[in-house]
């Protein structure tokens, strides 16, 4: 029995001895592949590509150094958002709402583009005598507002701006307008007239559907969604409230104490406090960039075109990846870039003007619009605007021929973040020097 179970251990240790062996030399096969050509995750030679983790990284980062930056700034101003001085940007008088009577008036050249279309429709004028008409209202449009902004001392630069803006738009709607009856038009002249015969009263509805849809191209049947979605409608609207509220504090609360300090090295001409300024002033100002984008490409225009159901959504594409100057305008503001091509462009190129000659046209006529809006509102002409959007042309040249992948994107990031800084900072210096240097409360306050 003894000897029995001695030669079962024996047997047993045997067994195990030989899987031991097994199992080793299996190892020591695995452990001599245990490397291979392979490159370093942060190499961009390697594959890898989900950063993720140092997204949330910087997110955490900026978050951190933000509450840093707003403690600060609490406790070096207090608190420095006043809503009686809100409402004072928009206006002077309680009593006096010119920048809104403006708008209302804009009304009768709305009116006064239906009636030539269905006059031209109706066959009851020529094309010539409509093309002047339009000629007529289309300049009275951008000379009326500007004269009464120049002209009232009633009107603050914001309610000018805003004022301003509405004219625009609806310059560019009514351009459109003209130009696509008059397509139809050529096409199928007797549908056309058939047509503004029975709809006469649809055409009334459908301008102002346009004049209030979020886009500045005509069309005889936009694509509609199916229903409005409250949720969505009621999300964009908290969005549009809660960011409005967001820039007005970062306005107030960090970007005018920046402002005011500028005042003495500019005048002086201090160029690194200056620099120091400017490069201050480059992270509010970004900031208020960034919101009113999201605010008014995604939050507004969103919400309006819900409620109209307006189905064509498509109010920006994806700018922030533009490696070049000229993908990113034609990605950040959709509607105006439409606009161009369709109406301004592509009739150029059509015409026989070269690619260079019509991009430098649309971008004059950018310019000049930027500068309208600006100049105007402050009663003073100074260029900066125009001269920052003509400059758009070389800067373009000169990443595309130049810089390519990340260090394209950079650029363009680079332009957006310092480009503009220098613009406010310049029209608020001229602004101080014209207006506010005589004026010694004004004075004081900066
Ligand atoms: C000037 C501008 C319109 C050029 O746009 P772009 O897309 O770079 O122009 P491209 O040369 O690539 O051509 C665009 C279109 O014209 C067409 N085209 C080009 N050459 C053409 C020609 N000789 N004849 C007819 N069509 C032509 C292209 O096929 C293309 O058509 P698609 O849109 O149907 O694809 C654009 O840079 C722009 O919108 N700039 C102003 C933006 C601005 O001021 N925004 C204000 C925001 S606040």
């Amino acid at each position: 029995m003894k000897r029995d179970s001695i030669l079962i251990l024996l047997w047993w240790v045997t067994i195990c001895s030989k899987f031991e062996m097994v199992l080793t030399a299996e190892h020591k096969i695995q452990g001599a592949s245990c490397h291979r050509l392979q490159e370093s995750m942060l190499s961009s030679a390697s594959s890898f590509k989900n950063y993720r983790g140092i997204l949330n990284w910087c997110v955490v980062m900026l978050v951190l150094s933000n509450a840093r930056l707003f403690l600060e700034n609490i406790l070096r101003n207090g608190i420095l958002v006043d809503p009686i001085q809100v409402v004072s940007l928009f206006l002077k008088d309680p009593y006096s709402w010119p920048a809104a009577c403006l708008v209302i008036v804009s009304n009768i050249f709305i009116l006064v583009a239906l009636y030539t279309e269905r006059k031209l429709a109706m066959g009851s004028i020529s094309e010539k005598v409509g093309l002047l008409i339009y000629i007529f209202n289309l300049t009275i449009i951008l000379c009326f507002p500007m004269v009464v902004v120049l002209k009232l001392p009633s009107i603050t630069p914001v309610g000018g701006a805003y004022a301003l803006g509405v004219y625009t738009i609806l310059f560019l709607k009514l351009y459109s307008y003209k130009d696509v009856n008059r397509w139809c038009r050529e096409r199928t002249q007797a549908k056309a007239r058939s047509l503004s015969r029975s709809l006469s009263y649809d055409m009334r509805i459908y301008i102002y559907y346009f004049v209030f849809a979020p886009t500045l191209c005509y069309e005889l049947n936009f694509p509609r969604s199916e229903s409005i979605r409250m949720g969505f409608l009621l999300r964009r609207l908290f969005e549009m409230t809660y960011f409005i509220s967001n820039v007005l504090s970062i306005v107030f609360q960090w970007m005018v104490p920046i402002i005011r300090s500028s005042m003495k090295p500019l005048q002086e001409m201090d160029y690194s406090r200056m620099t120091e300024r400017l490069l201050r002033l480059a992270v509010p100002n970004h900031l208020i960039w960034l919101i009113f984008f999201y605010w008014f490409f995604h939050s507004s225009m969103n919400f309006v075109a819900e409620l109209l159901r307006f189905g064509d959504r498509e109010f920006y594409r994806d700018w922030w990846n533009s490696e070049t100057i000229t993908y990113f305008w034609q990605n950040w503001n959709i509607p105006v870039h439409k606009w161009c091509l369709r109406h301004f462009y592509k009739p150029l190129l059509r015409r026989g003007a070269g690619k260079l000659l019509s991009q430098s046209a649309v971008f004059f006529a950018s310019a000049f619009f930027h500068e309208y809006l600006v100049s105007v509102p402050l009663r003073m002409f100074r260029l900066w605007a125009f001269m920052g959007m003509m400059a758009q042309l070389p800067l373009a040249w000169f990443v595309a021929r130049f810089l390519r992948g990340n260090y394209g994107n950079a650029a363009v990031w680079l332009s957006l973040i310092i480009g503009q800084p220098i613009a406010v900072l310049m029209y608020v210096h001229d602004y101080y020097v014209t207006h506010c240097q005589d004026d010694p409360t004004i004075a004081e306050a900066l």
